[in-house]
């Protein structure tokens, strides 16, 4: 079998009311476009090509960024689904391919095996195109319905040309097809504009198929693999189904969840073993958590590395380029950005730790700040090992706090501390009565 594949996206997402280009908007902190493309480029195509509109052009080096192999098509003027194929054939050569798959990017859901199966439904069955059809929940909904003559598929109405049939078993388009490479060339140049919207419709193909004959049938999917994204409210429709297989997927290998739904993840987010998750924890992107930790609620991180043996929050926010070492403890309502903090450092009240280094065994007393912003640059603080740093200490970057020092509790440092030393500044109490 030699396939390869089209990926619709020069859609207007007019209805998503939204300056960000419909398919660049995000499903787990990953682009729909980019979740399209990742199951394409797995499904290892002769070729991948993406249509997309004059607004797009300036995202190309982008996606080839990740996707070097993606190819683009841009449709000019958007007429419709198969206006959009058609461009994509007066362009490109697929004589090297024995079928063509359509993927579109609004559907970010759908997964390789589902495609797989599809295709190999298409060949077993000789067929010379396969719909990958579903079951939405609702009978009320904007996909377009595939009619049946006998058993056999004959159409799909489109919701703006629908009326209700009493023959309707809600199976849907999922928009995805596979097709016999000479026959979608051939024919798609047959399809014509005469519905409500004067757009040409792909769908059509289908009973443009059934009438020469040919071998058409539909694969059916799982409906939460192929909702289909128009709105903002669809959008969090998706995304919910997502969070949704991500909790299931780590609960399957072993993650401890309390109150999975309260935990939203990435979808590069990784988790290794015997990890303990408390309820309201956020994984942004960039997030890989080892063995053995517990990340207590409230928490929020973004980019960070988290090492094993190590326990964060409650109430932590960790962000920009952080790496926690083993053993290491992060407590509640501390900041750390852009840090290395190394083993067994113990910051475990109050915190804001940016643009720093902390070496291994070191403890941060509470409300400690290293102050990196001088208002115009970010400055460095690096701490060596085994220092203690006391209380409300306030680090003035770019600082170098030497190993083994003790910095007393409330003072201010602007200047390097060489290792073994004891800093603290005078300033003595006075005592009187109030009289
Ligand atoms: C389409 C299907 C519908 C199906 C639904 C599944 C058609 C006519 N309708 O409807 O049967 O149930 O998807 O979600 O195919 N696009 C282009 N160029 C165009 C128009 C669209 O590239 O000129 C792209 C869009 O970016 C999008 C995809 O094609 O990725 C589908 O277009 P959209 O307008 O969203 O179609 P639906 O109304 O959702
Ligand atoms: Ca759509």
């Amino acid at each position: 079998m030699s396939l390869s594949i089209i990926v619709l996206a020069a859609g207007k997402g007019s209805r998503m009311k939204s300056s960000v280009p419909k398919v660049f908007q995000q499903v787990g902190n990953k682009k729909m476009i980019n979740h399209v493309l990742d199951v394409a480029l797995r499904l290892n195509p002769r070729k991948i090509i993406t249509v997309i509109s004059d607004e797009l052009e300036n995202y190309k080096k982008e996606i080839n960024k990740s996707f070097p192999k993606v190819k683009f098509v841009t449709q000019k003027k958007r007429f419709g689904t198969a206006h959009a194929v058609k461009t994509v054939f007066q362009e490109v050569d697929f004589k090297d391919s024995n079928c063509v798959l359509i993927l579109y990017g609004d559907t970010p859901l759908i997964e390789y095996k589902t495609i797989m199966n599809a295709i190999n439904y298409l060949h077993k069955n000789s067929l010379d195109l396969c719909v990958l059809s579903m079951k939405p929940k609702k009978e009320d909904h904007s996909y377009g319905r595939l009619f049946f003559e006998g058993n056999k598929l004959c159409k799909i109405i489109e919701k703006t040309e629908y009326r209700k049939n009493t023959n309707d078993k809600n199976i849907c388009n999922s928009g995805m097809m596979v097709f016999n490479t000479n026959k979608l060339n051939l024919f798609i140049n047959k399809v014509k504009n005469l519905n409500k919207k004067k757009e040409f419709y792909l769908t059509d193909l289908v009973n443009i198929f059934y009438e020469n004959l040919f071998n058409i049938g539909h694969y059916l999917c799982d409906y939460s693999e192929c909702v289909g994204v128009n709105t903002m409210s669809e959008l969090s429709v998706v995304n919910k189904l997502f969070q949704e297989k991500k909790r299931q997927y780590f609960l399957k290998r072993g993650v401890i969840m309390e109150d999975p739904l309260s935990i939203f993840f990435s979808s590069d987010t990784r988790i290794g073993k015997n990890v303990k998750i408390e309820p309201n924890v956020y994984f942004g992107k960039g997030v890989n958590i080892k063995d053995n930790v517990e990340i207590k609620s409230f928490t929020h991180l973004e980019n960070t590395l988290i090492s094993s043996n190590v326990t964060i929050g409650p109430f932590a926010r960790i962000r920009d380029n952080v790496e926690i070492g083993s053993h290491s403890k992060v407590g509640n309502f501390v900041e750390i950005k852009k840090s290395k903090i190394k083993k067994g450092v113990k910051i475990s009240h109050l915190s804001y730790i940016g643009d720093a280094q902390i070496d291994n065994e070191s403890n941060i007393g509470a409300g400690s700040i290293t102050c990196n912003f001088d208002g115009k640059n970010k400055n460095q603080t690096f701490i060596g090992a085994r220092c203690f740093i006391g209380s409300n200490t306030s680090l003035i970057a770019p600082i170098k706090i030497d190993k083994e020092s003790i910095i007393g509790a409330g003072t201010i440092v602007n200047q390097n501390i060489k290792s073994n030393s004891l800093v603290y500044r005078k300033s003595e109490l006075i005592k009187k009565s109030k009289k």
